[in-house]
């Protein structure tokens, strides 16, 4: 199957032709950054703008980089939850515009569900090893950071999710707070390197630190606004040598790595999971994947990093995701409408080995 994805959700404008949910054939990417840096994030209607702009010239490379013709498209695959809206729309009506005119299937996929399947790009194999099985994700970007299970009949489960920042926006407040521009995920990973993570004890949210029990019902959840304020506060009002600042940078990433990392070894145990995967734009983060990598070889379970190039985000994951909605059948009608919201019940995930719709 040869299915083209289309992402809009957020500030990347992308196009990737996938065949059979696992050889990506061409993956467009058109970032904003520039544009939003100015702002510090991502500024809605400015992001629909740009998207309006490049949405005709991706998805064009992406079909002649891939050397497919719209003709043998088996399916048009889009972003149409969770993100921003006014960006969402410009992706979905491209692809539906394209979906009619050609009379090609079309398929709405969940941008979460998207990052999930960025781990199984170019190892879609795994997902048919019933050993796989029960799979745990930990989907970490600027908008999400939850933990999912995925059983071998597709339905997944939500752990936990964070209940204020994701992690990836808890790095890009402190880098919008210490002046180092947007995003901050990639400058605080390369300040890291170089500065002492032991130096400052930022405070760790909800993982029973500090004499504060985690309530039950939020084992699995994520917080990340405390660590963000004792931050606020160690540097107000200063100006911070270079060499401190870097220890801030990397005392400040060691503790949001390590409640992922407490979180996501503490669900393994407990779920009996037989693979973990990294996904989402944090998963780029090298001390994250070093840490995580660490722990699970102490565990012995079995650890599966998506390659960087689809953390981030990108249409491969979106076409990977909707090949398999579109061979189990599931077709979107043209009126389908886009949603900011994650879903808390995810449905039947389709990639899962034995999933049926
Ligand atoms: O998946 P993504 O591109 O978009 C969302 O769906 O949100 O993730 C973007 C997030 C940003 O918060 C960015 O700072 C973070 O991923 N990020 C990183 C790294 N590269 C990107 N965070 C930590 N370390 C990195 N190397
Ligand atoms: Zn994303």
């Amino acid at each position: 199957m040869l299915i083209l994805g289309i992402e809009s959700s957020c500030d990347e404008t992308a196009a990737a032709v996938v065949q059979d949910g696992q050889r990506v054939l061409s993956n467009v990417i058109s970032s904003q950054i520039r544009l939003h840096t100015a702002y510090g994030g991502v500024i809605p209607e400015l992001a629909a703008r740009e998207h309006l702009k490049n949405i005709r010239p991706v998805v064009q490379t992406a079909l002649q980089e891939a050397g497919t013709p719209l003709e043998k498209l088996d399916g048009i695959a889009v972003t149409s939850h969770p993100g921003l809206i006014p960006a969402l729309l410009v992706g979905n009506a491209f692809a539906k515009g394209l979906a009619a005119t050609a009379n090609i299937p079309l398929v709405g996929v969940n941008h979460f569900l998207g990052h999930l399947y960025g781990t199984f790009l170019e190892r879609a194999e795994i997902l048919q090893d019933p050993q796989a099985y029960p799979i745990l994700g930990m989907v970490v970007s600027g908008g999400h950071t939850a933990l999912v299970l995925l059983p071998e009949d597709g339905r997944a489960k939500i752990l936990g999710t964070t209940l204020d920042d994701a992690a990836g926006e808890a790095l890009d407040k402190a880098a919008k707070i210490l002046g180092l521009g947007y995003p901050g995920g990639p400058v605080i990973d390369r300040m890291a390197a170089t500065g002492n993570p032991g130096r400052y004890n930022f405070p760790r949210g909800l993982v029973g630190a500090a004499g504060k029990p985690v309530p039950p019902e939020h084992k699995y959840d994520f917080s990340f606004s405390g660590v963000k304020t004792a931050l606020l506060y160690q540097v107000k009002d200063r100006t911070l040598a270079d060499a401190e600042l870097h220890d801030v940078v990397a005392s400040y990433q060691a503790a949001v790595m390590d409640v992922l990392v407490t979180k996501a070894m503490a669900a393994a145990r407990d779920t009996g999971a037989r693979t973990l995967c990294l996904c989402g734009g944090v998963a780029c983060n090298s001390h994250l994947r070093a840490l995580l990598q660490e722990r699970c070889r102490k565990a012995r379970l079995p650890l599966l990093l998506a390659q960087p190039k689809y953390c981030t985000d990108n249409a491969a994951m979106i076409a990977g995701a909707g090949t398999h909605f579109l061979a189990k059948g599931r077709r979107d009608p043209l009126d389908m409408p886009v949603s900011a919201r994650l879903p808390q019940d995810l449905g039947v995930i389709p990639f899962a080995r034995l999933a049926s719709l």
